[in-house]
C-alpha cells in the first residue's frame, strides 16, 4: 500500500513534526497546490495519542477533542491582524495591541464537529457559530446534507469550518461549498486527523482554502475509515456505538 505516490496526492505541507517526517517527505515530493498546517505541538500530541486510544471513555474524548481544538486556535488564529491603542494602566498611559480586521465565524460540520466549538470558543468568544448538517452515507460514502445555517453576515467574516476527521474529503468539500455559495469568502478547515486522500481532494476543489491538523495519517481501509485514525469520532465523542 503506497498512500503517497503519484499525482493525486499534490498539496504542500507546512510545519512538519517529527512523527510525521517520513509521511510528509513523501507528500512534499509531490508537486504545489494548496497548503496544509500540520500543528505538532507537544501538547497537540499527547492529547491526540490519549484520543487514538480505544480505551479513552467518551468523557475524556469529549474533554480532549475540546482541548486539542483550543490548542490548534493559537496557530490557526496566528495571521489575525493586529492594531495599536492607546489605554491607561493604573500606572501609566501605555500602547497596546487589540484584533482588528474581519470578525470570525466557526462552522461545524455536524455532529463531529460540534465537538470541537466550546474548545475554540473558550479563547475566540466573540466568534458567531454557524452549522452544518452533513453525513456521510455508509454505502455510498458521499455526504448527505440535512442542515444549513449559517450568520447573517457570513461574508464580512473570517471562517473557521471544523470537523474532527479529514477522510475522503466529501463531507468537507461540501461542507465549504455550502459556505461558498452561501457567500463565504475568508474560510480555513480546522481538523484533528487527515488521511493523504481527503487532502488531495479538498485542495484540488478549493485551492485556495487552508487546512489546519493535528496529524496526517497513513491512508484509508476499505470503509473509508483513517488509518490509524481514532475510529468513528461522532461515535466516540456522543456514546453511540
Ligand atoms: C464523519 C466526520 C466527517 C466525515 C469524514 O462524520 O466527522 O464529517 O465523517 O469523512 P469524509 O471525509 O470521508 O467525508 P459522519 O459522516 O460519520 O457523521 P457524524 O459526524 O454525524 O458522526
Ligand atoms: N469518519 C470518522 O469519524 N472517522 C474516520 O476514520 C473516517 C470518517
Amino acid at each position: 500500500d503506497e498512500p503517497f505516490e503519484g499525482g493525486r496526492h499534490s498539496f504542500r505541507l507546512d510545519k512538519i513534526s517529527a512523527y510525521e517526517e517520513e509521511n510528509c517527505k513523501k507528500l512534499e515530493a509531490s508537486s504545489g497546490g494548496g497548503r496544509t498546517v500540520v500543528i505538532d505541538h507537544p501538547l497537540v500530541r499527547h492529547k491526540l495519542g490519549l484520543l487514538r486510544n480505544k480505551e479513552t471513555s467518551s468523557k475524556d474524548f469529549r474533554d480532549l477533542v475540546q482541548e486539542v481544538a483550543g490548542l490548534m486556535v493559537y496557530e490557526v488564529t496566528r495571521h489575525l491582524p493586529l492594531e495599536e491603542t492607546e489605554i491607561e494602566t493604573p500606572i501609566e498611559k501605555t500602547r497596546v495591541f487589540t484584533l482588528s480586521g474581519k470578525k470570525l465565524a466557526v462552522v461545524p460540520v455536524l455532529r463531529a464537529g460540534l465537538g470541537m466549538v466550546e474548545g475554540i470558543l473558550k479563547l475566540v468568544p466573540n466568534a458567531k457559530v454557524g452549522h452544518i448538517g452533513l453525513y456521510r452515507d455508509p454505502k455510498t460514502l458521499k455526504p448527505v446534507d440535512y442542515y444549513c445555517k449559517l450568520p447573517c453576515d457570513i461574508s464580512e467574516r473570517e471562517i473557521f469550518v471544523v470537523d474532527p476527521m479529514l477522510a475522503t474529503g466529501g463531507s468537507a468539500v461540501a461542507a465549504v461549498g455550502h459556505i461558498i455559495e452561501r457567500g463565504g469568502k475568508k474560510i480555513s478547515l480546522v481538523s484533528l486527523i487527515a488521511a493523504p486522500e481527503g487532502i488531495a481532494t479538498f485542495h484540488e476543489a478549493h485551492p485556495d482554502v487552508d487546512i489546519f491538523v493535528a496529524a496526517v495519517d497513513s491512508h484509508l481501509n476499505e470503509h473509508c475509515y483513517i488509518v490509524p485514525g481514532l475510529g468513528d469520532a461522532g461515535d466516540r465523542l456522543f456514546g453511540t456505538k
